[in-house]
């Protein structure tokens, strides 16, 4: 009855919610979603609180003032704009709208593995490319030989889960030297301030995906967004579904776009954290941590204790840090960490330093 895809699929293996566990009163340090550890500011969470008064209605289902808030703050105009319930139904929409059986995707690893798992839904033919042993570098001339006759190839930048950015000149010479579409998933970009968004409107195969659960800190109110050439993006209008950003979270999202200086003075927070927690893990021997550019670190893991040890110690003690060691395209284990708040963020060192300190 059910599509075989299903059966080698498992469910997409979130950060553990705080409401799973059970901490004695301690609380909880949440680093294993990236998210951002700072809340909305006031005027964002009024503003979904008055739409859910009119939560008997429908919200606008073209969504034109959110789209035009979000064409404001790209820089292009409105109709390069798509929306969707997270940057995560916006690259399902992608896949809906170019993937058909055995399409040929191409996909870095390691990266966010729902590019992976959204392109298996539609029975595709994955082919990864390895980075490990370039130090996670995407280069254009990789990509570019595994892309014969491909319909797809995801990028990610920063990447989730390395944080490093992709060069300008490596991203536009995969639009270029491809006939595939070539996604760019920016959900972090704000912590870089990189993109190639500026460039959708003259490569027609070019499609930037952003998110606001990150630097706007909205992730429990699922808004995403699209900036690609009108014709993609209005395909994509096509294919979404037609009220899938609630009524408050559309409002929110509004809001969240008027109150811009809020959430710089919060990434200056995040980003002088993120220096501050990457020094700190440097000075642990028995570490490797990447200098990121993004609002997470990535942790390489020595084979002692194991990996499964050090999530419990530092779970016993409330702090939840993501496994990523089963990622396609790592090698060795790995953690990692969100950046927090500076008390979060020590917490989450001094548990560090007790495993690691007779190393
Ligand atoms: C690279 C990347 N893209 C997209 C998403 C999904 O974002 P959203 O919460 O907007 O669905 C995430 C979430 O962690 C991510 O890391």
């Amino acid at each position: 009855m059910l599509r075989g895809v299903l059966e080698v699929l498992q469910p997409y293996e979130a950060g553990k919610s705080i409401d799973d566990v059970s901490l004695e009163g301690k609380k909880p340090v949440k680093l294993n979603s990236n998210e951002n550890p700072y809340p909305p500011p006031a005027e964002v969470i009024r503003a979904a609180l008055e739409a859910l008064k009119k939560a008997n209605r429908y919200p606008d289902s073209s969504y034109r003032r959110l789209k035009k808030k979000l064409s404001d703050y790209a820089g292009l105009p409105m109709e390069h704009v798509t929306v969707g319930s997270g940057a995560s139904e916006v690259l399902d929409n992608i896949c809906k709208a170019v993937l058909e059986p055995l399409d040929k995707v191409v996909l870095p690893v390691p990266s966010y593995t729902m590019h992976l798992f959204l392109s298996m839904i539609r029975d595709v033919h994955p082919v990864y490319v390895e980075t490990e042993d370039k130090g996670f570098k995407i280069c254009a001339e990789d990509i570019l030989s595994a892309s014969q006759g491909a319909k797809l190839i995801f990028l990610c930048s920063p990447n989730n889960p390395t944080g490093l950015t992709i060069d300008r000149e490596e991203i536009m010479a995969v639009v270029e030297g491809t006939k595939a579409m070539v996604v760019v998933d920016e959900a972090y970009h704000e912590f870089c301030g990189k993109t190639v968004a500026g460039s959708v409107q003259e490569h027609e195969n070019l499609v930037v995906v952003r998110s606001m659960s990150k630097f706007f800190a909205l992730a429990g109110l699922r808004i995403g967004y699209a900036l690609a050439s009108s014709d993609i993006a209005q395909s994509l209008e096509k294919v979404r579904l037609p009220f899938g950003i609630s009524l408050p979270a559309a409002e929110a999202a509004i809001k969240a776009l008027e109150n811009l200086k809020y959430y710089e003075s919060i990434k200056k927070e995040i980003l002088g954290e993120r220096e501050r927690v990457f020094q700190e893990i440097s000075g642990i021997e028995a570490l490797e941590v990447l200098p990121s550019e993004a609002n997470f670190l990535l942790v390489g893991l020595p084979d002692t204790p194991s990996v499964d040890e050090i999530i419990k110690a530092l779970g016993d003690n409330g702090v939840f840090v993501r496994d990523v060691s089963k990622m396609p395209g790592l090698r060795k284990n790995y953690l990692r960490i969100t950046i927090g708040k500076r008390e979060e963020n020590n917490r989450m060192l001094s548990g560090l330093k007790k495993l690691f300190s007779s190393c």
